[in-house]
């Protein structure tokens, strides 16, 4: 994934190298296997290694996240008596033992996510061996699991869609009720590459859709998910702004939590599948049992490394052949591309290769030239931005929906 709030990383990178040596103990995972052991046999090699680091990362949570609090404590130490003393009275060294605790609240939401990913995949010390050989490791990884609690705020606030994602919905919401004919709706599904924690999925999965496909390769998103429809629905608190001390006016607005409760499995809709997947090796499973097909990409062009190829699974997906008469893609989205991508189009350049593997733009926004498209005076939406920092990150989108060139009239097909 392209990290969005890289400036993690570095703060990470810096705590690892103060831990350097210390390893992390593997704590609470079971000598033997458990009861469903075959369904982590049944994954493939990389999925493997990404449960496994995915719950590495989860467990060493803590002392990566209190490493960087010492080293500030160590750094502060440098200052001569008279600073540190002042730095003392304005509060600064109780707020790192405050960050320490906050640090102690998440690790126990992560420790829950932890554990149940080590039960439901009947992992024991043993697989773990298979990370040896591994280059990344779970410090590196950190920065991984901090930004998949900022995604909490943006996917999972309760009852309403977050301000973060509500524009993008509505985007999506009206683009689906005009392509799809309401008689449909069950002769459709919907695929939602690079998913993330899976929010916009779970909405459109309670509206009557044949089936919505979560797809999404990132181990550590796929256990936070699957903790999500686990019959677990306790609530937790989780502060998600402690891991950095630049650009708060004050304490409290950097200790603010956020109260989460696990969705569970009983409340999962039927029609929601969550394919834990490379998106580019994704095939819809009976895809003849369905008419349309729409592919709905939220955030996520930007993070291939090869853009056709994405663009070739997508045409694959979409195409009409079989029983699928019409596809669709509708997108959301900045062009915010990696540091290895092997081609970076902008949104006009974009447009072209669509028309050239044809697809027929119904509509294509450019929100800073057209922000009311938003629903705002901007054009612009946040990523994981947190609104009382003084330092805020917002996108322009490329807003669009296209049909494939080989779409049957409705006119030409049986309805209801
Ligand atoms: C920028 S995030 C956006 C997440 C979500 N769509 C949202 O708007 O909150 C991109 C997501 O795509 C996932 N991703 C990247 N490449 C992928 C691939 N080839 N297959 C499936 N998911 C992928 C990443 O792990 C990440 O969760």
């Amino acid at each position: 994934m392209v990290s969005r709030t890289s400036m993690f990383r570095s703060i990470v990178e810096h705590a690892h190298n103060s831990i350097k040596g210390k390893t992390s103990a593997l704590k609470n995972i079971p000598n033997t296997t458990g009861s469903n052991y075959s369904k982590f046999d049944q994954l493939t090699n990389g999925q493997k290694i990404e449960v496994l680091s995915a719950i590495k990362s989860l467990k060493s949570y803590e002392t990566n996240s209190k490493g960087v609090n010492e080293r500030r404590k160590e750094l502060f130490k440098k200052m001569s008596w008279t600073q540190q003393n002042l730095g003392e009275k304005v509060g600064y060294l109780q707020k790192l033992k405050s960050i320490d605790k906050a640090i102690d609240t998440n690790q126990k939401f992560i420790d829950d996510v932890a554990n149940y990913a080590v039960s439901n995949y009947g992992v024991s010390q043993k697989d773990f061996e298979l990370l040896e050989n591994e280059s990344s490791n779970s410090s590196g990884n950190n920065y991984r699991v901090i930004e998949a609690l900022g995604h909490y705020t943006r996917d999972w606030t309760p009852n309403n869609i977050s301000l973060e994602l509500l524009p993008i919905f509505e985007y999506i919401a009206s683009q689906l009720e005009m392509l799809i004919d309401y008689r449909q709706k069950k002769d459709t599904v919907l695929v939602f590459p690079g998913s993330g924690l899976g929010r916009l999925a779970y909405e459109f999965a309670k509206w009557d859709y044949g089936a919505v496909y979560s797809v999404e390769n990132s181990g550590l998103m796929n256990l936070f998910v699957d903790f999500n429809y686990s019959n677990n629905t306790k609530p937790y608190t989780i502060h998600p702004y402690i891991h950095t001390n630049s650009d708060f006016y004050n304490t409290k607005s950097q200790l603010r939590t956020f109260e989460y409760k696990p969705i569970g499995e009983t409340n999962k809709p039927e029609s929601l599948h969550i394919a834990q997947k490379d998106f580019t090796q994704f095939e819809i499973p009976d895809r003849d049992k369905y008419k349309n097909v729409v592919i709905v990409s939220v955030f996520f062009l930007d993070t291939a490394e090869n853009l056709f190829n994405y663009l070739d699974t997508i045409g694959k997906l979409a195409k009409p052949s079989g029983n699928v008469e019409r596809g669709y893609w509708i997108n959301a989205g900045p062009l915010k591309y990696g540091s290895a991508a092997q081609v970076e189009l902008n949104a006009d350049e974009l447009a072209e290769a669509r028309k050239n593997l044809g697809w027929v733009d119904a509509q294509s926004v450019y929100t800073i030239y057209d922000p009311l498209s938003l629903g705002n005076k901007t054009g612009l939406v946040g990523y994981l931005t947190d609104k009382e920092s003084m330092w805020q990150g917002y996108y322009g989108l490329n807003l669009f929906t296209t049909s494939r060139k080989e779409n049957k009239s409705y006119k030409d097909t049986t309805l209801g």
